[in-house]
């Protein structure tokens, strides 16, 4: 061969040995490119699985608030939509349900009144422990908090096939007591006496401590009531007056009334029972519920669930207390979720508070332990608030807090 031949030849080779070499390396390149597509792929499935047995195993460690507002919100919606700040907006117009009657706006004053309340901090004082607890009729309670009275699981809450009457009161009265307070048993105004009698069932499985709200019935249907209510051993007994609005359109079997003032004195008469009027928003009612002889009153509008547009509790409450503090308990409800809420609520004149809505989602989230770990949450808010605002003991709160 001839050296051009040759060289001819050489090159040749020289070309396909750099195909060669640069497609091996293209392939080698992809191969691994692909591998390391498919490596990554398997590790985003490795690990997407992972996380769905981490989501779906039963939880192991401690129940958070965040758990139980999740399972809330699988159950109640769409009746509560466990809105991150519980205002009656989404729900407004929904009765029965969760929400304010006609346009809401009772409730959304609730919300709306608590809000604007502001508090003033101090913190030149070495006071560092103060103390929360309260006596209600011979009974300590860890904080001045109670679950309300919340009825319809459901009608209100539409739990059916998902939560008992019987699970649903056991959960409410149950978790208080863990949480060293109690909590108030409903009685719904379309609900048969044997659901009644259901929640009566858990007031005597927890030794009576429990207060039991009977709707303003008859005088004599109320009466029955409260034997049914001593039998059982609670604490007291309130009637919500304010559930009076649907006297003109019965149910057969189901009459409610407003009261006069003998009426109410009739039905503190009828026992020796601390009797509660709940569904007070004026002075003048709240002179009369002293003079008939009643021993608590709660200042509420039903959670803006009876009335449409009356003002904020929190805006009348002042007034009432000024007039009778002292004389009766006084209660008070209405947007209750922080401790501060708590603190707001004491500072203009309450002794104690409900929480009602967001105890029912703490129930329904987390049963027992969900309502317990609410309250205690609240506790430890109310117990940062009243270091912060030089606050040494909840049967004391002055006035001096509110900005
Ligand atoms: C679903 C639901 C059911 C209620 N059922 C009753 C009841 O049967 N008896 C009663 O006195 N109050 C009842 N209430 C009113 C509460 O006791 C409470 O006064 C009101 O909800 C205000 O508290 P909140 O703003 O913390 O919810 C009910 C409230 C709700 C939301």
């Amino acid at each position: 061969m001839s050296d051009k031949a040759l060289n001819e030849n050489k090159e040749r080779y020289e070309l396909t040995r750099r195909d060669f070499i640069k497609n091996v390396s293209i392939g080698a390149a992809g191969a691994v490119a692909i591998a390391t597509l498919v490596k990554n792929e398997i590790a985003q499935a490795q690990e997407a699985v992972k996380k769905t047995a981490e989501e779906t195993k039963p939880k192991t460690g401690p129940l958070t608030y965040d758990d139980v507002l999740k399972v809330a919100r699988e159950k109640l919606y769409p009746k509560c939509r466990v809105c991150p700040e519980c205002d009656g907006v989404a729900c407004a117009g929904e009765v029965p349900g969760m929400g304010g009657i006609g346009s809401g706006q009772s409730f959304k004053n609730n919300f709306i009144a608590l809000q604007k309340i502001q508090l003033v901090m101090r913190t030149f004082h070495n006071m560092k422990k103060p103390d929360t607890t309260i006596t209600l009729w011979g009974n300590k309670l860890s904080l001045p908090v109670l679950s309300a009275a919340t009825g319809g699981t459901t009608y209100n809450m539409g739990l059916k096939g998902k939560m008992t009457d019987e699970e649903y009161i056991d959960a409410i009265l149950g978790g208080c007591i863990m949480a060293g307070t109690i909590g108030m048993a409903a009685d719904g105004i379309g609900d048969p006496v044997d659901v009644f009698k259901i929640r009566l069932e858990a007031v005597k499985k927890y030794n009576g401590r429990a207060i039991v709200t009977i709707k303003p019935r008859t005088q004599e249907e109320i009466i029955k009531r409260i034997r049914m209510i001593e039998e059982a051993g609670a604490i007291a007994f309130a009637v919500d007056i304010d559930s009076a609005g649907r006297a003109a359109r019965a149910l057969p079997g189901q009459t409610v009334e407003p009261k006069t003032p003998k009426q109410l004195r009739e039905i503190v008469n009828a026992t020796k029972l601390p009797f509660i009027i709940k569904g007070i928003m004026t002075v003048e009612e709240a002179k009369i519920a002293v003079d008939v002889g009643a021993k608590g009153i709660v200042v509420s509008n039903h959670g803006g669930r009876v009335l449409d547009y009356t003002p904020g509790v929190i805006e009348v409450l002042p007034k009432i207390a000024k007039a009778v503090k002292g004389k009766i308990f006084i209660f008070a409800d209405g947007c209750v979720k922080y401790g501060t809420d708590v603190l707001k609520y004491l500072a203009l004149g309450a002794d104690a508070v409900l929480s009602g809505r967001h105890l029912l989602r703490a129930a329904v989230g987390g049963g027992k332990e969900g309502v317990a770990l609410f309250i205690n949450r609240m506790k430890n808010e109310l117990v940062d608030s009243m270091v912060l605002t030089g606050t040494s003991d909840v049967k004391k709160v002055s006035r001096s807090i509110i900005a």
